[in-house]
């Protein structure tokens, strides 16, 4: 019987600089009821890392991978990462639409208009990953990088930054004059991917790198929402401090501000010294791409990611067991400093010389500052909360956190030593918070108060 459709296939290629020189990786096709997949053959010899992890060229060859849409993944979840989540007052998309509409393109709500966002948005973005509509937009883009070159960020610029980001009843035309077509960044603060000078932020700012930029740093430049998250940047950057001096890798970062809106610039580690893209995916993407019941960045447990890093058969961590430590250091911290934010969107793995490993931290944010996010954890661990075999109490926070390290395969000394060393290396946090300039007294002292309950209650746990 033949069927016709009601919509056309919608067609995309796929391509990567991974290598430091620009190669196709396949084709991708939207149908009404699917997204596919196809690796080229000339890309399955050169044997680099592919679409996500788990989609491996080795594992999936010449075959087509072929996932049906549903309503929380329109796209295979690699691809998926590169669109701006939904949501009208969403900056990155906001910022494409824009420009979109100066070109004439206003597409409807929905798949068209994502469709339309990761054509413009799908390439130069975070990762390793460049989605184009044809081969030809493809090689255009790579024959003509804008040059290595710094503007001062100074009023001349002739664009109102702090306009845009009050963004509501604005559009974000002009700032798109000064940046072009903005490679975008998914998550809820407002952020645009520059180059700095590789010496460090002096008010100099430059179009993310395409190529080999010696004198360049390529940086996500977090802007602060000083009526929704005031003294944000400050309370990241002494939480990145936190993780640094917990022996975590830690990006580059630069406090500053543009032309009165406090700005965080991080510098990228999808990105090597030579500016060249490196294989990166969040534990989001990777996990929904083996596991069609994870719908949201949150709809997992630090338990089970333990699990997935265990019983995978590619690896999603290599070093397994370390990997589970890290982890669990990463929640322990995290509950220690009030970031109850540690969703599977605040963790990455990259490919180091085909090792997968967790990418140094980002976005380690104590968001329980502010009351909205205060909540102990986004995710579940070691049923904590939960009533479990008839007990008339739900399990407490030590017990769940012995839950979660044994569940994790740490044995009961290793599990004491994260937990001593994180509340060592957080010792004088409360203190630190308290001397931030810029973070209001009410959030201080809401956050030290929860905090140091929280260090009581761990500290029963040892
Ligand atoms: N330093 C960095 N290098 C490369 N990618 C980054 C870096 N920081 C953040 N990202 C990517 O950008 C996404 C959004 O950044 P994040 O700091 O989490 O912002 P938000 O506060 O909006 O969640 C992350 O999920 C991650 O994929
Ligand atoms: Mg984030």
């Amino acid at each position: 019987m033949q069927s016709i459709g009601n919509q056309r296939d919608r067609q995309a290629v796929v391509w990567t600089r991974q290598s430091g020189k620009p190669v196709k990786m396949g084709r991708l096709y939207l149908t009404e009821s699917d997204c596919r997949f196809t690796y080229e053959l000339d890309y399955l010899s050169l044997q680099q890392p592919g679409l996500g992890l788990l989609y491996a060229p080795e594992i999936v060859q010449e075959s087509t991978i072929i996932r049906p849409r549903t309503e929380f993944f329109d796209f295979l979840p690699p691809i998926q990462s590169l669109v701006p989540p939904k949501g009208e007052h969403n900056f990155q998309r906001k910022l494409v639409l824009a420009y979109l509409a100066k070109k004439g393109i206003q597409p409807n709500n929905g798949l068209e208009a994502d469709w339309e966002i990761l054509k413009i948005a799908g390439h130069g973005a975070i990762g390793h990953l460049d989605v184009f509509e044809n081969d030809d937009k493809a090689l255009q883009w790579y024959a003509t990088p804008p040059a290595a070159e710094l503007f001062q960020v100074t009023e001349d610029l002739g664009f109102s930054l702090k306009e845009t980001l009050s963004w509501l009843d604005q559009d974000a035309s002009e700032l798109i004059n000064i940046i072009g077509p903005t490679p975008s960044v998914g998550g809820a603060i407002p952020k645009i991917l520059l180059s700095i000078p590789d010496t460090g932020w002096d008010n100099r700012i430059g179009l993310p790198s395409r190529g080999p930029a010696p004198q360049m740093t390529d940086v996500v430049v977090k802007f602060e929402q000083n009526t929704a998250y005031p003294g944000i940047n400050e309370l990241e950057a002494l939480a990145l401090d936190i993780h640094k001096e917990a022996g975590f890798e830690v990006p580059n970062y630069w406090l500053s501000d543009m032309r009165g809106i406090p700005v965080l610039a991080v510098e990228r580690f999808d990105r090597n010294t030579a500016n060249t893209p490196v294989f990166t995916e969040t534990l989001y993407s990777i996990l929904a791409t083996g596991d069609a019941d994870i719908t949201h960045h949150y709809s997992y447990s630090y338990d089970a990611i333990g699990t997935a890093i265990d019983k995978s058969p590619m690896d999603i961590i290599s070093q397994r067991k370390q990997g589970k430590i890290q982890l669990m250091k990463r929640l322990v911290l995290s509950l220690l400093t009030g970031n109850g934010d540690l969703h599977l969107e605040n963790l990455s793995v990259k490919l180091n010389q085909g090792e997968a490993e967790f990418t140094p931290v980002y976005d380690p944010t104590p968001m329980r500052a502010y009351a909205i996010h205060n909540m102990i954890s986004v995710m579940p661990f070691g049923d904590y909360g939960e009533m479990i075999n008839n007990r008339d109490e739900p399990v407490g926070l030590t017990e769940s956190i012995q839950n979660l390290a044994k569940h994790l395969g740490l044995t009961p000394s290793e599990a004491t030593e994260v937990i001593h060393f994180s509340l060592q290396v957080t010792e004088s946090f409360t203190e630190r918070v308290s001397n931030l300039k810029t973070l209001p007294e009410l959030n201080k002292n809401n956050l030290i108060d929860i905090v140091n309950k929280v260090r009581a209650r761990i500290k029963q746990s040892i």
